[in-house]
């Protein structure tokens, strides 16, 4: 839901391993699926793959064949990655509207069973697959609270003049984790917006969600969508996160259907964010949850103007925005509105790194007071890294210390820790005077650092 907004019972498995070894296994694969290429393209493949002639190909790979009057081939030596951490056959097909190859590449035994697949052109199936919580996925451990399916610490309820909404059955304090959530369908940006053919569109996308274990399908078909069209598409693009996937630099559109049934709030009293190690939705508890309360989250950036804000949330999720900040009298909204414009000024003031800035300590400590009074304290951890730059530039240890450590409580929350924000206020915190920022105009003018940018 987010994407569009700023642009996520082992031994069973392991029977089936040893069951489908018919085929030798190439050392370094994870799956039954070895490494078997068309002989076509054994130029190109590894000495340790195995070569397939074009009538030995297994059925999956048969089904891109031409069928339906649209022809259709397998389009690339790639549909195979290394390692081989997809379960199922690869699938490619050739868009002949877009003139672009597309394979879905799909994981069934991602996350202990609960699936991945990705819909991407065949050059992303081996970047997507360096993703270590992808190439590791036998052996990596989830914490507790990641794809919960039986949490007593919350339940699903009807809430007032909201449809289903989620209650904590618990005391949730601030920094906790609530829940976190592996993605089930992740399509790359490029296709989502290439113009396929509606046959292709249909064989691709809903191959994908398809192909996922039957209790994720069903997560994913239950999906609301906003737009109409091709119901994958249409789910995908009113769900989706924008998640960073292995070596790729593709933007991905990821769907983690469970943060569906949290609902909005401009204020919420969780935020998320995406860890790009391990493709994981965290929620963290941004302020105290009590038994009874709803658990919200803000399926927009939070320093949205008001009017902006109502009709995003009407034409991407179709209801309409009954938070206070929507819904205050004209006078509160316009102050508000105004403090959030400030923001962005102060913001381009700070980012400013010119010799003739404007900006100074001052300018952060505005900044800070802006969000504490929008009750931004979801994000106000962005504004203490301004602070705590503003101080280390003129050289204040102190200053600079307090609030790279405030910056740090607040991102930890919001950003994760494995964030470079939250890294970056860290070392600041641990070591102003080793970093770039220490004394850093100063040090320009002196020619003894090169200027930023
Ligand atoms: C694709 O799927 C949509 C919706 O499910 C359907 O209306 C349409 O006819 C399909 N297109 C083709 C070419 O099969
Ligand atoms: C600094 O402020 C002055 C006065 O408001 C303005 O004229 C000038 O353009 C600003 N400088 C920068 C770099 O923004």
């Amino acid at each position: 839901m987010a994407f569009t907004k700023s642009l996520i019972a082992l031994l069973p498995l392991f029977n089936l391993f040893l069951q489908s070894s018919a085929i030798a296994i190439v050392a370094d694969s994870i799956c039954p699926i070895p490494y078997i290429v068309p002989r076509a393209f054994s130029y190109f493949s590894d000495p340790t793959d195995e070569f397939l002639d074009e009538d030995d190909l297994p059925i999956t790979v048969k089904l891109a064949s031409p069928s339906a009057g649209h022809p259709q081939w397998i389009s690339s030596m790639l549909l195979r990655t290394r390692p081989n951490i997809w379960t199922l056959e690869p699938y490619c097909m050739r868009s002949l509207e877009a003139r672009q190859d597309i394979c879905v590449y799909t994981s069934t035994w991602f996350a202990q069973g609960r699936g991945i697949s990705f819909v991407a052109i065949p050059s992303e199936g081996p970047l997507v697959a360096t993703a270590p919580v992808l190439k590791n996925q036998m052996t990596h451990q989830f914490d507790t609270w990641v794809n919960p399916e039986n949490d007593q610490r919350i339940e699903r309820v009807p809430i007032p003049n909201k449809g289903l909404g989620t209650l904590s059955r618990h005391h949730f304090e601030r920094g906790d984790a609530a829940q976190s959530f592996t993605p089930v369908l992740c399509i790359q940006d490029g296709v989502m917006q290439m113009k396929l053919g509606s046959y292709e569109q249909n064989t691709t996308l809903n191959r994908g969600a398809a192909n996922l274990p039957p209790k994720s399908r069903t997560l994913m078909l239950e999906l609301h969508g906003q737009f109409g069209g091709n119901p994958v598409y249409d789910k995908v693009n009113t769900n989706a996160f924008n998640a960073a996937i292995g070596s790729s630099q593709q933007a991905y559109w990821s769907v983690y259907p469970e943060t569906a049934r949290y609902n909005h709030d401009c204020r919420p009293n969780t935020m998320y964010s995406i860890d790009e190690r391990d493709l994981l939705h965290n929620l963290r508890v941004g302020r105290k949850i009590i038994p009874g309360e709803e658990i919200t989250l803000s399926y927009l950036a939070p320093n949205m103007m008001s009017e902006e804000r109502k009709q995003r949330i009407h034409a991407q999720w179709g209801f309409s925005c009954s938070c206070p900040s929507c819904t205050a009298p004209k006078d509160v909204k316009e102050l508000s509105d105004y403090r959030i414009g400030m923001i962005e000024t102060l913001e381009t003031e700070l980012n400013d790194l010119s010799l003739d800035r404007n900006a100074s300590i001052s300018t952060a400590e505005m900044l800070i007071s802006l969000h504490q009074q929008e009750r931004l304290d979801g994000v106000v951890g962005d504004a203490y890294m301004y602070a705590a730059f503003e101080h280390a530039y003129i050289g204040d240890k102190r200053g600079t210390q307090m609030n790279a450590a405030l910056a740090c409580e607040h991102m930890a929350i919001w950003r994760g820790t494995n964030h470079q924000y939250y890294q970056a206020m860290q070392r600041l915190l641990v070591n102003p005077e080793a970093e770039r920022s220490w004394q850093y105009f100063a040090r320009v003018k002196r020619g003894e650092v090169l200027p930023l940018g």
